[in-house]
């Protein structure tokens, strides 16, 4: 009686599962046959009403059936992956079709000029390091000797987050950070952002970037430092690039000057050259040998020890090898302007 039942139950299974056309049909069938409320379980109820003896026999057949029954199910799953699989094949693809363009990213001009700049200075030998764009006043004036009656400070135009600590203005105060943990010799460049109260213009923004470079050990002097940023105008701008220092004035450094290269647009020869107004210089930024209270501030002995500091803007350097008036286009994020720039 249990295995007529049975047979009857499997084979109307079997009919079912292969008349299915997808796996949601088939589970469908599953839960009608094989789930908690569906026939196998009708069927495993009227063991109770058997025999005690005979109990363990017809739930060990009600077993076998149902593992049949997974094996048919199993087999049917396979067939309908098959089938699938088939018709996906024959989907016609049209191999001719124009693909979409990858959009690439790229590297930005600002990064860009970073690590053209940071790579020249690494192969002389300097390292390349970072510190913190929050300072105490310390860092970024006192130290830098600047006190805190000095009018330099009024050209500092600066984020203060408390009364002594700000965004920094420059990237000298990586100078102090860097002598305060090394002993002389130093040779490093330390690129980053910086911020300012400026209006933005087209010359202007309140957050920028600076490269700084520092060079303290015995017997330093100011040719070295017209030499080595000859040596950077050439590598960033071309063969023939002049450097020129005109005197000028910072209390972290004596002499001081501000440093200008050929404008490599005009050749240096000015006129009504619109990148560099004629004057046929474009102007880097300051330099100058380190002042004695600077190395004495952070333990060093300026009888000892010389060294030169320079603090460039890395926008400027940009404006002038991308030949761009505008320097927002810098910080617009505009895919198009940024994917010319190499
Ligand atoms: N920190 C100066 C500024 O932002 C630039 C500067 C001038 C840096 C002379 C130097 C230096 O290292 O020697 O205006």
């Amino acid at each position: 009686m249990l295995t007529s039942t049975l047979d009857d139950l499997q084979a109307r299974f079997a009919a079912a599962c292969a008349q299915t056309r997808d796996e949601r049909e088939l589970d469908a069938v599953r839960v009608a046959y094989l789930g908690r409320s569906g026939e196998v379980t009708n069927v495993r109820r009227t063991i109770g009403q058997l025999p005690a003896d005979e109990r363990p026999a017809a739930g060990k057949t009600i077993n076998d059936a149902v593992e049949r029954m997974e094996a048919v199910l199993a087999a049917e799953q396979q067939r309908l992956e098959a089938r699938a699989f088939e018709t996906e094949l024959q989907q016609r693809v049209d191999v001719t079709f124009p693909a979409v363009d990858p959009q690439i990213g790229t590297i930005h001009p600002i990064r860009r000029i970073f690590n053209d700049v940071c790579a020249y200075f690494e192969r002389l030998g300097f390292a390349v390091v970072v510190g913190p764009e929050v300072e105490p006043d310390y860092f970024t004036f006192d130290a830098l000797n600047i006190p805190s009656d000095h009018p330099a400070r009024e050209g500092f135009d600066s984020f203060f987050i408390t009364d002594n600590l700000l965004l920094r203005p420059h990237t000298s105060t990586m100078q102090i950070r860097t002598m305060l943990q090394h002993k002389p010799p130093i040779a490093v460049v330390a690129p980053g952002k910086c911020y300012r109260r400026d209006a933005v213009d087209a010359r202007h923004l309140f957050q920028f970037n600076q490269i700084e470079g520092l060079l303290v050990a015995r017997g330093v002097h100011f040719g070295h430092l017209k030499g080595v940023l000859t040596g950077m105008c050439r590598e960033l701008f071309g063969a023939d690039q002049q450097v020129r220092f005109r005197p000028s004035f910072f209390p972290f450094t004596e002499p001081s000057a501000e440093v200008d290269t050929t404008c490599p647009k005009c050749k240096g020869h000015g006129s009504d050259c619109n990148m560099c107004g004629g004057s046929g210089w474009i102007e880097l930024g300051g330099a100058g040998m380190v002042h004695p209270n600077v190395l004495r501030e952070v333990g060093y002995d300026p009888d000892d020890v010389s060294g030169w500091a320079f603090g460039f803007g890395i926008e400027r350097l940009g404006l002038t090898r991308y030949e761009i008036d505008d320097i927002r286009r810098f910080v617009e994020s505009d895919p198009d302007f940024l994917t010319q720039l190499h």
